[in-house]
Formats: C-alpha cells, sequence, structure tokens
C-alpha cells in the first residue's frame, strides 16, 4: 500500500505529492513548523491526510517540547494547535484532528509530561489505522453503487494519496474492482494543481486499474458519449444538509451529471460531515496563490498583470448529490435527517 504518511521515530514522512508522478520522493518532517509547512505547500494533501498529518504535527510539537510543567506544556500545546489551524481553512478534517487531540491532551493533563507525550503520540497513530478501516468500510458500501462495467468519472485525487491509504472515492472503485466489476476510471485532470492527472492516474496505475485521463472541460462530451455509468469523488465538507465542498470544478461535473441522468456520489468519512455548518454558504473556501494558475511546472502561461482567480474548492448544492457514502453505511436525501442519523448510528444503511 502507498504510505502517504507515516509516523517515524526521526519524525513524520511523507511521499512528497509535489514531486509525483515523475518522482517518488519521501521528506520527513523533524519540527511541527515543517509539518505545518508541508500542509500549506501541498506535499501531503486531501481533506483525511491533512488531519492525520495535523494531528502527528501536534504529537511531534508535543514529543520536541522542552516544557517542564503542565503550565508549559500546555502553553506549547495551544501554540502548536494554532500554527496548525492556520494552514488550509476548508478541510475540516483538519478541525477534527486539532480537537480530538484537544480532548486527549486535557483528559490527560495532570499526568506525568511523558505520559502524555507517548500518549499523544498514540493518538495520533490510532487515528492513521481508523482512517484506512474507514477508508475500507466505505469501499465495501459504495461498491454496490457501482456498476458491473462501464466508466466511471472522479474528479481530483481522493484517493491513497488524499487519506492514509485505500481512499475514499478510489477506495470505493478498488473496492468495486476488487470484487471484479469491469470499470475503467476516467479522471479529470483537475487544473489548476492537476491532482487527476499527476495522482490519480499514478495510483491507479500502480494498482492496474484501467484509466483514461481527461482534462477538465471534456467531461461533458465524454458523459454525452454515454462513455459515464457513474460518478464518484471525494470532500473536503459536508454541509449537514448534504452541501459538499470539494474540489474546485467539482459542482460542473456534478450539473453535467444530472442533465445527462448520471448518478453522482460522494464518498466521505464522518470527519468530513460538518455539522456546524448548517448548508454550504458557511464554508469557509480556500482562496490560493495565484501562480499555481498562472504558470504550469514553472513556465508562465497567462499575460503579465492579467487578474486570476484561484478558490481551490467548490460547493455542490446537495440536490445534485445522489448519495453520500460513509464508513457507516449510504446516506440519501433528505440529508439532515439522514446523515445525522448515521454519525448516531454504530452500522447503518440509510435511505429516504
Ligand atoms: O487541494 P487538495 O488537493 O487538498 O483537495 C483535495 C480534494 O478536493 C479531495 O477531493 C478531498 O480532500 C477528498 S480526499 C479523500
Amino acid at each position: 500500500m502507498i504510505q502517504t504518511l507515516e509516523w517515524t521515530d526521526k519524525g513524520v514522512r511523507f511521499i512528497d505529492q509535489t514531486k509525483l508522478p515523475t518522482e517518488e520522493t519521501y521528506v520527513t518532517c523533524k519540527d511541527y513548523e515543517q509539518v505545518a509547512d508541508a500542509i500549506r505547500n501541498m506535499i501531503v494533501r486531501g481533506a483525511p491526510a491533512i488531519g492525520v498529518a495535523a494531528a502527528m504535527g501536534i504529537a511531534l510539537g508535543i514529543k520536541n517540547s522542552k516544557a517542564e510543567s503542565g503550565g508549559e506544556l500546555k502553553r506549547d500545546f495551544d501554540q502548536i494547535c494554532e500554527v496548525m489551524s492556520k494552514t488550509r481553512p476548508t478541510a475540516v478534517n483538519l478541525f477534527w484532528a486539532i480537537r480530538r487531540m484537544r480532548e486527549k491532551f486535557e483528559m490527560l493533563r495532570v499526568r506525568p509530561l511523558p505520559q502524555i507525550k507517548q500518549a499523544l503520540i498514540e493518538e495520533a497513530q490510532r487515528m492513521h489505522a481508523e482512517d484506512i478501516a474507514a477508508n475500507q468500510a466505505m469501499g465495501r458500501f459504495g461498491a454496490t453503487l457501482m456498476p458491473a462495467s462501464g466508466g466511471v468519472l472522479t474528479h481530483c485525487n481522493a484517493g491513497a494519496l488524499a487519506t492514509c491509504g485505500y481512499g475514499t472515492a478510489l477506495g470505493v472503485i478498488r473496492a468495486a474492482v476488487e470484487q471484479g466489476n469491469r470499470i475503467h476510471v476516467y479522471a479529470d485532470e483537475t487544473r489548476p494543481f492537476l491532482q487527476g492527472s499527476r495522482l490519480t492516474a499514478w495510483e491507479l496505475m500502480k494498482d492496474g486499474i484501467p484509466t483514461t485521463v481527461i482534462s477538465d472541460n471534456m467531461a461533458g462530451s465524454i458523459m454525452q458519449q454515454g462513455k459515464i455509468a457513474a460518478i464518484v469523488v471525494g470532500a473536503d465538507r459536508v454541509a449537514a444538509n448534504g452541501d459538499v465542498a470539494n474540489k474546485i470544478g467539482t459542482y460542473s461535473v456534478a450539473v453535467l451529471a444530472k442533465e445527462h441522468g448520471i448518478p453522482f456520489y460522494v464518498a466521505a468519512p464522518l470527519s468530513t460531515i460538518d455539522f456546524a455548518a448548517s448548508d454550504g454558504s458557511k464554508i469557509p473556501i480556500e482562496q490560493r496563490n495565484e501562480k499555481e494558475v498562472t504558470h504550469i511546472a514553472g513556465k508562465q502561461m497567462t499575460p503579465d498583470g492579467v487578474q486570476i482567480e484561484n478558490p481551490a474548492f467548490d460547493v455542490t448544492p446537495a440536490k445534485y448529490v445522489t448519495a453520500i457514502v460513509t464508513e457507516r453505511g449510504i446516506a440519501r436525501a433528505p440529508y439532515g435527517t439522514s446523515l445525522a442519523k448515521l454519525a448516531g448510528a454504530e452500522s447503518a444503511v440509510v435511505k429516504s
């Protein structure tokens, strides 16, 4: 399995996603500031991977802390969490992970410092293992929605590289392929950062899953030609009503899917659902550096001085979403009740 990120004695080790697909290199972050930079600069990206990376960054920061009392350690803890929370605003898994680490820290505050340090490392490692298990569960549920054969379109990278392993949307595809479905993946290239052509294509090729890369503006035509039986994407944040924030371009794909009568599925763990956001308008959208749009592989593609927009995500209204696959089952509209039920349930398939 691809090791997207892992805890090591030397620090937190990441596959460098800015270098893929041409170079498979790894970076080891030796302090929490380096982990925060790795998240900001997209050495690691994808909502679930960002969450676990932040948890490991917090564990690393606390491990390295020179604090001599509980009070000093708490001051360091707050500082580390503050830095982590400023890295990427849309992926709610980041805030979920910080909250979980904080709850653990508060529970252990009166214990000897070495015990607290060890417990936080173990908590981050537990989150890593749980993420893989959640993806495999999502895969089992989601595979039931996949066609026995045919084209499945995905946008961005919601694969092993966006998680601790197996993937959310690509986990669903993997599980379907493992059970014998003959799926051909169409991967949108995903301008401007090219997660589809660089990362999704790379990991599917490694698994031997037939894959065609298309540029984003080909998706409508490919659907019109009848080549797509289903669409599955991941999410950075799902509002309580089922509105889905995901990589910029997802909304266009969802609208096109509706026009062509193609089911549009979202695969996301419960840690991606933000019950505090009543609808998509409450989700903060990250604006990234203009250079991601003006340059491709270091070469300038736009005239000097032209105005640029670079929102990293868009919001797909729930009415375009056929179903949301979580590790506890499949939610369907109305999502306000089905998602809440899943979050409160141990294991169920909730239908409207
Ligand atoms: O900007 P990125 O590459 O972090 O965006 C990633 C996505 O939009 C993914 O689809 C989402 O995080 C789900 S990953 C399982």
